[in-house]
Formats: structure tokens, sequence, C-alpha cells
């Protein structure tokens, strides 16, 4: 049985910074932000949005999309690090918004950026197992990276969700079942209860993110069949591969250190100049990959996903047939690299949503962004031209409140 996600549909919120504004305020060099980390916009959320509006419109998109009826979702994850409730998950406000079946297993999942793929592969064992009613998942990543105002993680914030259906008909990528996992107790990126700004070691989390690719990689290499030719490397059976990307320039350290590993793994292979082959390789498979999350930022676990609906949506035709390496690091950690395989028909998905997304946002200025960044979350009435389909109303008697304004 072919596995995977049978399409894609993302949501990005309604304002967005530029980083060169963000760059001339904190007295930055703007090259340090645009080369040194890769990133162009950062996406901001206004207080009519939180993670549940950016979920359930990513949900009731892809569902209106691909003309689904809710009926047929068996099962509904989200994965986030930034729920709005100790107890209560997203999880059960996107079911409740988007009208799902009673007979639907409802929950999040929490691992920091990897719980987007924890989800996935939940979903696609789930509809391996069986059973004698056809399987459909509805698998939400979604994120809002918010880090202390001047701090060193401040540019990487972003925001955003992707929905994915994950049955037996994939259309847009056949999941493999091998993958390669890699798991630490390490204190790179975290954020303490009462906490809504995250506390990250910067170039620590750096190291961690890499040593996962390593452990995570070396052991997904091992189960790679067929087995390979002399001089024949990974690389070389993939059209693209995609990183989690907290700022695109991540995912060049990170393959780097992939072909790194996978060209001396190969033996006979000759590379003359390793950095030089390197950054042609990362021109080639996976710049294309990183233009729309450059205008995001970190979107922790939605980020790898939303790499994936931009790429598919950009160049599904051409990558019919082809097939793709995908890598995902959470900090705390794990991590897991997987590959799929984009089938021929993957022109059905490509209108995941992403460049109609960015271009209907708004620019805030810098004095804007940090009076949405200090003001505690009230929700609101939606921005004129808001584009999402749920509102965050506000909070009453303590529970909070969601209105339906779109789509
Ligand atoms: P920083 O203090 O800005 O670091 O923090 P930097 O001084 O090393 O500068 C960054 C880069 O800009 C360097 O490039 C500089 O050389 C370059 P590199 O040497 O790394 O290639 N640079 C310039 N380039 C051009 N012109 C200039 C210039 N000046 C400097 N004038 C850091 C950077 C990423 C640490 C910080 O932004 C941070 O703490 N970010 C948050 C943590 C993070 O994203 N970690 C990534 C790995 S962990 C992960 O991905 C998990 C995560 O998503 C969370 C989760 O799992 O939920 C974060």
């Amino acid at each position: 049985m072919s596995v995977g996600i049978e399409r894609l549909a993302v949501y990005v919120p309604a304002y967005a910074l530029k980083l060169e504004d963000l760059a001339a305020a904190r007295g930055v060099a703007p090259e340090k932000y645009r080369d040194g980390l890769g990133l162009g916009e950062m996406a901001l959320v206004p207080p009519c949005e939180d993670v549940v509006t950016l979920a359930a419109t990513a949900g009731a998109r892809l569902i209106g999309a691909a003309h689904l009826d809710p009926a047929q979702i068996g099962m509904l994850l989200v994965a986030t690090e930034t729920p709005v409730d100790h107890a209560k998950p997203v999880a059960s406000f996107v079911h409740g918004l988007l009208g799902l079946s009673s007979h639907c297993r409802v929950w999040d999942l929490t691992h920091a950026c990897y719980a987007g793929t924890a989800a996935l592969m939940t979903a696609a064992d789930w509809v391996r197992a069986g059973g004698h009613r056809v399987r459909r998942a509805l698998v939400i990543a979604a994120d809002i990276a918010r880090y202390p105002l001047g701090s060193p993680g401040e540019p990487t914030q972003g925001a955003g969700a992707v929905a994915m259906l994950v049955d037996a008909e994939p259309q847009a990528l056949i999941l493999s079942e091998d993958t390669g996992v890699h798991a630490r107790h390490v204190h790179d990126f975290w954020r303490p209860l009462g906490r809504r700004e995250a506390l990250v070691d910067g170039q620590y989390s750096i190291a961690c993110y890499l040593d996962a690719l390593t452990g995570a990689f070396t052991a997904f290499r091992a189960l790679e069949r067929p087995p390979f030719e002399p001089g024949e490397a990974f690389t070389d059976r993939v059209a693209h591969l995609l990183y989690h990307s907290p700022f695109p320039k991540m995912a060049a350290k990170a393959h780097r250190r992939l072909v790194e590993i996978d060209w001396r793994a190969a033996p006979g292979r000759v590379v003359e100049d390793l950095d030089t082959a390197a950054a042609a390789s990362f021109r080639e498979l996976v710049a294309p990959g990183l233009e729309a999350i450059a205008r995001v930022g970190n979107c922790y676990t939605a980020s790898l996903y939303f790499c994936l609906a931009a790429l598919l949506e950009a160049q599904g035709r051409r990558l019919g047939g082809r097939r793709l390496g995908l890598f995902s690091y959470g900090s705390g950690s794990c991590a897991e690299f997987f590959s799929g395989l984009v089938p021929a028909s993957v022109a059905a998905v490509s209108d995941a949503g992403v460049a109609a997304s960015l271009a209907r946002r708004t620019y805030v200025d810098v004095a804007a962004y940090e009076r949405l960044a200090r003001a505690p979350e009230t929700g609101g009435d939606p921005p004129p031209g808001f584009a999402g389909a749920f509102i965050f109303e506000g909070v009453r008697g303590e529970q909070r409140r969601y209105a339906r304004v779109g789509i």
C-alpha cells in the first residue's frame, strides 16, 4: 500500500515585518540577517490570530481544496509547541471549528519542531494498519515562534500552519517506510511554563541540530535499498533535500554536513574541493526549497512542511516521479531523516496556497511589531483585507472564543 500526503494547504498570518527594518532598528548590518541568516521577512500574528486560528484556517483550506467531507477524517493531529491551554488541546478547538465527526481521534503532539513529523509518522502508521473503514488523517503543524526583543533569536521569529491529508491515495508525497531517527536529551532550546518567549543557547542549538542530523542520516543511509553502486551517493538519488529551516542558513550548514557524511561513505567517489562541491550541491538540491520560508521565518514544527508545500507548489510538475529527502529536527531533542516519492499526479497539489498567502500580507513597522510583541493576548477584530477563516475573539468566562469569518 502507498501511504503518504494526499495534499497540503498552508496559512501564513496577516502581518509581516521586513528584516531590513528590524536590522536598522537594532543597529545591525542588514547583510547579517539577509546573508548571515538567509532571512528577508518574518510573519507576525495580529491580535485576532493565535495558533488555533492558524491551524484551523490551514485545515479549512485543505478540506475545501480537496472537496472533502469532514466526516471522512478519522484522526486529527495538531503538532504545536505554542498551545493555548495546559489541558485542552489545540486540536479540540480545531475539531470544533472545522466541524469534524465525533468518530475522530483528536489530540496534540509536542516535541519542539519535531512534533509535525511525529504526527505525520503516527498518521501514516495508522493508515497502514488498515481496518474496514477507509483511513484518512488530518495532520496540522502550526506554531508562532517568539524570542525576547533584541535577543539573537529575534530575527528568526515567524509563524504559520501547514495542513496535510494523510491517506492511501497520496498525490503529493508517498512516504518511505524506512526512516532514520536520533534522540538525545539536551538543553539547546526550551520554553519554561508561563513564558511566551523561548529560551535558547543559540550556537549550542546549531551544534545539537548538526549532531542529530549526523545520527539520523547515518541510520537512514544504512537502510537505503537498493545498495549503493561504487561511487554512488544518496544525494545522487534525490531531486531535492528539505531540512528543518529555523533560518535558511541552517539548511546550508545542514547540507554541508550531510554531503560530507554521504560522499565520504561512497567508496570511489572523488571530491577535490568539498566546500565548492557542497556549495554547488546546495544551490541545486536545497536552495529552491528555501525561497518561501525566507519570507516567513521560523514557524517551528510547520517549517519543514512549509518548505515541502512551497517546493511542490512552485515545481511540482517537474518533480513528478522524483524522490525527495527530508530532515526534521526538534530541540530537546529528536530528529528524523526520511524520504518521499513525488507521484506523477503531483499537479493536483500545485495550489498549496503559499504564493497567495504571502501576497496578501500587510507589512508593519518596527514600532507596531514591538507593540504587538508586548501586548497581552486579548483577541480582536480582523484587520482590513484579512484572509484567514477564523478569528480569536478573546477570553470570556476563562474560555477562549473563536468565530468563523471567511472561506
Ligand atoms: P547570532 O548571534 O546572530 O550569530 O545568532 P552570529 O554572530 O554567529 O551570526 C550569524 C551569521 O551571520 C554568521 O554566519 C555570521 O558570520 C553572519 P555563519 O558563520 O554561521 O555562517 N554575519 C554576517 N553575514 C553577512 N554580513 C554581516 C554579518 N555579520 C554576521 N555583516 C543564532 C545566530 C542562529 C544563534 C540566533 O539567531 C539564534 O539563537 N536563533 C534561535 C536558535 C536557532 O534557530 N537554532 C537553530 C538550530 S536549533 C533548531 O532548529 C530548533 C528550533 O527551531 C526550535 C525547535 O525545535 O522548536 C530553534
